[in-house]
């Protein structure tokens, strides 16, 4: 007998009433009702209704029907029918018909599943990542990968046609410098030596434009070793793009197009450019972020200037060694509880500022513990500064400016969410330029790239590298969509000289840097075009697109916070033989 199907679950409607049907899929539900059995049967492209009825098919063969359970595998030979009067069901694409079984074949039973298919998000993310080809069959994660395929489809029909090649690059490489930590593989053939995992393929898409490529793409597999988040994977994918010949505006522009188009054809958004820019100074300044949400207000103020000369010990330190005083108005927040507020104030401490001074603005006076070291004109300058009305809670911050920006930066996403501002509706794009070029770590006590160290100078401002590297600003820019950091990328350094200058900055002997990058510099000596590029997070981008809080719904099989796979139960012990082919010993 034939089992192989005619059609798919999904597309079983009324036109097909009267005919006969194969059907495979699984058993999404059965129900025994006055001795006829009822299945929802699924496969990718729906449910459809099956009827087993005693009087329609062998015995033998209904006898299996009853035997079946969610999840079974099965095979059904029947007749479409169109369901009695009143018994349609209107939420299903099928819901007319049902299809009346003559045969049944049970292809693979299936154990209890460990939890309910499609109410897996009652159970523990533990138990969901470990059966996860299980939840897999969930309509919501089959939807949230069937979109992921559907974003990649359309990238790759943009760049196609603005002419871009899609080149692989590979993964087994040298430590390209993004700032993370790298996952190595050790040599059999060379002991004692390692390869690393691409953290991005800046390196190979550079010396791609050098070699005459021009307009490069590749979904690129990144590998980064980091501290996980919701929106970050130890591995996960970029749509890394780079083009020669071009200037910061060309890639902006192109690339604005790239997402605009994005999403009016999977979300039938139109959204008219050009994306609205800030720079990084301003992002900083008035939302404390540097990939700030613009779906609401709630801004920060600088109150420096007011509480010039204040005899309250944090504000006098804090001016006196250069530092900000930096406020937010949290409007009609005055009512929040105590506990409220002192949780405010052990993030605020969680995040690195040495504390949260708040005020309550009611009637007649200021309520704040540090209301009586403050004089009257001091309290009345905060409040005006900050537009405090009865009700409003302020909140301040005094440390650096970049500290203070930060924390705030970080209340303010806090408070947004749990006042419920932020207009999940809205999909804000927005550029984030002009970033400073190196930013000064504290803990080695030298600078570091901002974004990457092939990231080139403004002009303006390239003869600062030597004298101020602080305040060297960057051709690069960041898309940041609904608070969320997209892509980012750069125009990049295309001169030996340059490149050579920005290894100095960043603390690199020249022997140091030609033993790391030796084969890049030299590169440069051979024709170099102008060239830059930007690389996005396609699993953010799909979760932004999906509606999801996490890049791990986007993803068939993520890693939890913990970098670990627990389907495969990865990482995980290698054998003894193994590691004497490698020649690594374990230090235990
Ligand atoms: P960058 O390091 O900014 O730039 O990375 C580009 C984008 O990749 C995404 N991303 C991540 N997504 C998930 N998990 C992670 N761990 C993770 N890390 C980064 C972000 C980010 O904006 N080579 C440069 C690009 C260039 O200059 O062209 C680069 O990799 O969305
Ligand atoms: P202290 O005198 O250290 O107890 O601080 C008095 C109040 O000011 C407390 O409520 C602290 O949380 C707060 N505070 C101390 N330092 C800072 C700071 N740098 N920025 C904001 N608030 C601070």
């Amino acid at each position: 007998m034939e089992w192989r199907r005619t059609h798919f679950c999904g597309t079983v409607t009324e036109e097909l009433a009267g005919q006969k049907v194969i059907l495979n899929g699984w058993v999404n539900r059965r129900r025994d009702l006055g001795g006829m059995i009822f299945v929802d049967l699924r496969d990718r492209f729906g449910l459809i209704q099956i009827v087993f009825d005693p009087g329609n098919m062998p015995r033998d063969e209904f006898a299996q029907a009853e035997q079946l359970r969610s999840e079974f595998v099965i095979a059904v030979r029947g007749t479409v029918q169109l369901r009695p009067e009143g018994q349609a069901n209107p939420n299903l694409a099928t819901g007319k018909v049902e299809v009346h079984a003559h045969n049944l074949m049970i292809l693979s039973p299936a154990k209890t599943p460990p939890f309910e298919i499609d109410r897996a998000d009652d159970v523990d993310e533990s138990l969901r990542l470990k059966y996860r080809y299980l939840h897999l069959r969930s309509k919501d994660l089959q939807d949230a990968i069937a979109l992921r395929h559907q974003v990649m489809q359309e990238v790759r029909g943009f760049l196609n046609e603005h002419h871009f090649l899609e080149i692989e690059t590979p993964l087994l490489i040298r430590s390209t410098p993004e700032g993370a930590r790298d996952f190595i593989v050790p040599s059999r053939v060379h002991p004692g030596e390692f390869y690393a995992l691409p953290q991005s393929p800046q390196m190979f898409k550079q010396l791609l434009m050098i070699s005459g490529f021009e307009r490069y793409y590749q979904i690129a597999r990144c590998f980064r070793d980091e501290d996980l988040r919701a929106d970050r994977q130890p591995e996960f994918t970029q749509i890394d793009v780079e083009m020669a010949f071009v200037e910061r505006e060309d890639v902006m522009h192109l690339m604005e197009e790239m997402i605009l188009h994005i999403l009016r054809k999977i979300k039938g958004i139109t959204i008219d450019g050009p994306i609205p820019r800030m720079t990084y100074q301003e992002a900083i300044e008035r939302f404390g972020s540097d990939k700030p949400d613009t779906r609401f207000g709630l801004e920060l103020t600088d109150l420096t200037d007011v509480l010039q000369g204040s005899a309250f010990r944090v504000f006098a330190s804090t001016i006196a060694a250069g530092g900000a005083i930096r406020g937010l108005n949290a409007e009609q927040c005055g009512s929040l509880t105590r506990r409220e507020i002192d949780q405010l104030v052990e993030k605020a401490e969680q995040w690195g500022a040495k504390g949260l001074i708040w005020m309550v603005v009611e009637e007649d006076k200021i309520r704040s513990p540090i209301a009586k070291f403050l004089t009257e004109a001091e309290l009345q300058a905060i409040r005006d500064r900050l537009q405090g009305k009865p009700g409003d809670l302020l909140l301040l911050v005094a440390d650096t400016f970049q500290l203070a920006s930060e924390v705030l930066g970080r209340i303010r996403l806090l408070l947004g969410e749990r006042l419920g501002l932020i207009d999940t509706g809205r999909c804000d794009l927005l550029w984030v330029v002009d970033w400073p070029l190196l930013e000064y770590d504290e803990e080695s006590g030298r600078y570091v790239a901002a974004h990457h160290p092939f990231t080139s100078p403004m002009d303006e401002d390239l003869d600062l590298l030597e004298t101020e590297p602080g305040h060297v600003r960057a051709k690069a820019y960041d898309l940041v969509m609904n608070g969320v950091e997209l892509g980012g990328g750069s125009i990049r350094i295309s001169s030996r000289a340059v490149q050579e200058r920005m290894f100095r900055a960043l603390g690199l002997s020249m022997e140091e840097a030609v033993n790391q990058f030796g084969f890049f510099l030299e590169a440069f000596e051979y024709g170099a075009p102008p060239h830059g590029g930007i690389a996005f997070g396609f699993d953010r981008l799909v979760m932004l697109l999906a509606g999801k809080d996490s890049i791990r719904d986007v993803i068939a099989f993520p890693k939890t916070v913990s970098a670990r796979d627990l389907m495969i139960d990865a990482p995980a012990p290698v054998s003894e033989a193994q590691l004497r082919e490698l020649k690594i010993k374990m230090q235990h």
